[in-house]
């Protein structure tokens, strides 16, 4: 991999290597924990080659509802770590609903090292049939930065419905999955 890359950015350096450490991040670190190693095997074999006659287009279903799985995957706590991998003792851990559109704590609070390192420490929330959202997303959503607090989980489904997506039965049963 680390050859490919180097390969690749001989050509375009500067574009070329962010995407490419993205793929190797999004393939071989966080898909097969999201999806586990049979799927991976099953449905997304190895990337060989670029092929320009491969369709790349997803179906409406995945880009407005299945992708936003990810919104249970996230944390109420922002954690913001010093060297050592422990809370910052000058900028600590923020609540997720404190942390939207707060751009200055990313530039003046020790840059953006802090909260990589709290990403790196620290797995994805776990989804629970209890807690799919944290509270942070449903009833603080942008809360500090509109009058109103925003919820994602209402944003979701009326999206789906603006995207004229048929209900979760309906999709469940179309891809084969258990129908509830
Ligand atoms: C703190 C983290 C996140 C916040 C606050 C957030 C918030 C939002 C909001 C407000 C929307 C637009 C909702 C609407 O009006 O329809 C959205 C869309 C979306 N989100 Fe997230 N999101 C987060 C993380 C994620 C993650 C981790 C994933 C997937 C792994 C994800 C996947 C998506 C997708 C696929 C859309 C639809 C994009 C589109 O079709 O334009 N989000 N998110
Ligand atoms: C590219 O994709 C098409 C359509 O899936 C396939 O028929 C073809 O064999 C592929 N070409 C290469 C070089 O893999
Ligand atoms: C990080 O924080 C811990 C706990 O407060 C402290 O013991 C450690 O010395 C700090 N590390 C650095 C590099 O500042
Ligand atoms: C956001 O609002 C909360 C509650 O009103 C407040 O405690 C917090 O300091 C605010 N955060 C920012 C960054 O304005």
């Amino acid at each position: 991999m680390i050859i490919l890359i180097f390969h690749v950015s001989l050509l375009v350096p500067e574009f070329v290597l962010p995407l490419l450490t993205t793929q190797i991040i999004t393939y071989r670190d966080y898909l097969p924990k999201i999806i586990g190693p049979r799927a991976m095997r099953k449905y997304l074999p190895k990337y060989r080659s670029y092929n320009s006659s491969i369709d790349p287009s997803i179906k409406n279903a995945f880009a407005t509802a299945a992708f936003r799985f990810g919104h249970g995957t996230i944390h109420a706590i922002v954690p913001r770590l010093n060297e050592s991998y422990k809370e910052h003792h000058k900028f600590p851990n923020l609540l997720l609903r404190n942390s939207f559109f707060i751009p200055g704590k990313l530039i003046y609070q020790g840059g953006i090292d802090p909260f990589l390192r709290g990403l790196i420490k620290y797995p994805n929330k776990l989804m629970k049939q209890d807690i799919v959202l944290v509270s942070d997303l449903y009833d603080h959503l942008f809360e500090n930065v509109s009058q109103v607090a925003d919820d994602l989980a209402s944003l979701n489904m009326q999206r789906g419905r603006d995207h004229g997506l048929p209900g979760n039965g309906e999709c469940k049963v179309k891809y084969e999955v258990m129908q509830f």
